[in-house]
């Protein structure tokens, strides 16, 4: 299996784990998935939540968080490897988190969750390579005309999530269910349009498939299609790096398939999570907001049925009476706890 090329760096492995907020995807993950030659991928929603005047002052705490985060895992993974950030298009501030990744010499941004319509301008003059994440050919085109149009920049990767994905998905509910709205197909139209951009543009764009992908056979599959690695996020949480709590870890393990649902987030898109009493709570009726960190720009604290960001750290923090817990369509297969070393090897094993 050959590596993913990123600027001027190249992974030992074509895997890529993907960024999970809020706090799942920390510097001991991603730094310890770099090291062990994936490129590991710091997630910024609400990266500050551990920083005392997070309550206060979510956007500082969330800047201060970025510097560190990226300081510590640069320090488990070592400056030869590549090193990634996702930042969300739907989170407030999202100018000032990508300006401060790139000031802390991230070598890459992967962005979705919305189309990432400025990134390039906010990384000029920088090393800091982009990917933007899309689910299908349509989105795929239209970030790419337009950030050759605006900005003549041609994207450093493609990464394209498909229906299985874990967190929020780039589908309306209806699509999911369609089976042309498959990751295996629109991989093949992505990776036949990049070819064409490739040659004209004379650069390589990485083609990166996410959503479902269990094994080394799921991989071997998308290279076979063309892509040049996959991005997996759900079997990561079961390491013993993730930086989510063990009860996190264990939801995961105890999930069968019946209690993974499709779930309405205040961020306006669907969203892949285990159907916990938190869930079933917020469908009867709306919880208060005590608080609102400004962290969404589409939700209105007024109407939500809950705040995103309370749910989510309660999550990450093990208070799973009030969780939201994301996860990939594949959660049910996971039985054990592994290190991140021992499940790079067996994904990547000859
Ligand atoms: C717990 C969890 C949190 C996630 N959070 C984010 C996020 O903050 N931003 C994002 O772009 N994708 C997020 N994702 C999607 C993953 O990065 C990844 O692309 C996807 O889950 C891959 O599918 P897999 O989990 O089946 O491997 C999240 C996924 C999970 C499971």
């Amino acid at each position: 299996m050959e590596g993913i090329k990123v600027g001027n760096k190249k992974s030992k492995y074509p895997i890529i784990q993907g960024g999970m907020g809020v706090g799942v995807s920390l510097h001991k993950l991603a730094g310890n998935v770099s090291k062990e030659g994936g490129i590991g991928i710091i997630s910024t929603a609400d990266i500050g939540y551990q920083e005392e005047d997070f309550a206060k002052n979510p956007l500082e705490a969330n800047l201060k968080a970025i510097e560190k985060e990226i300081k510590m895992a640069r320090e488990i993974a070592g400056e030869d490897k590549i090193l990634g950030v996702n930042i969300m298009v739907a989170m407030n501030h999202y100018k000032e988190i990508a300006t401060e990744c790139v000031k802390n010499k991230i070598d890459l941004i992967i962005s979705g969750a919305g189309i990432p319509k400025e990134l390039p301008e906010y990384i000029k003059g920088s090393s800091t390579k982009i990917a933007p994440i899309v689910s299908s050919l349509r989105c795929c085109k239209l970030i790419v005309k337009h950030w050759i149009k605006k900005y003549n920049y041609i994207p450093d990767m493609i990464v394209i999530e498909g229906p299985q994905a874990g967190g929020h998905l780039g589908f309306k509910k209806e699509e999911l269910n369609d089976k042309n709205n498959n990751l295996e197909e629109i991989t093949k139209e992505v990776v036949e349009y990049i070819k064409e951009v490739e040659q004209e543009y004379k650069k390589e764009i990485p083609v990166i498939a996410a959503g479902g992908i269990w094994d080394k056979n799921d991989i071997q599959k998308y290279l076979k299609l063309g892509a040049s690695g996959v991005q997996m996020a759900t079997r990561f949480v079961a390491t013993y790096e993730c930086d989510a709590s063990d009860e996190f870890k264990k939801a995961y393990i105890n999930a069968k398939e019946e209690d993974i649902k499709i779930i309405n987030s205040p961020v306006g898109m669907p969203g892949r999570a285990i159907y916990n009493n938190f869930i079933k709570q917020t469908e009867k009726g709306k919880a208060k907001i005590e608080k609102c960190y400004n962290c969404i720009k589409t939700c209105n604290p007024a109407e939500t049925p809950y705040c995103i960001t309370r749910a989510l750290v309660n999550a990450v923090k093990g208070n799973m009476e009030n969780a939201l817990v994301f996860c990939g369509k594949n959660v049910d297969k996971v039985k054990e706890i592994v290190s991140v070393h021992d499940l790079i090897q067996e994904l990547t094993a000859n």
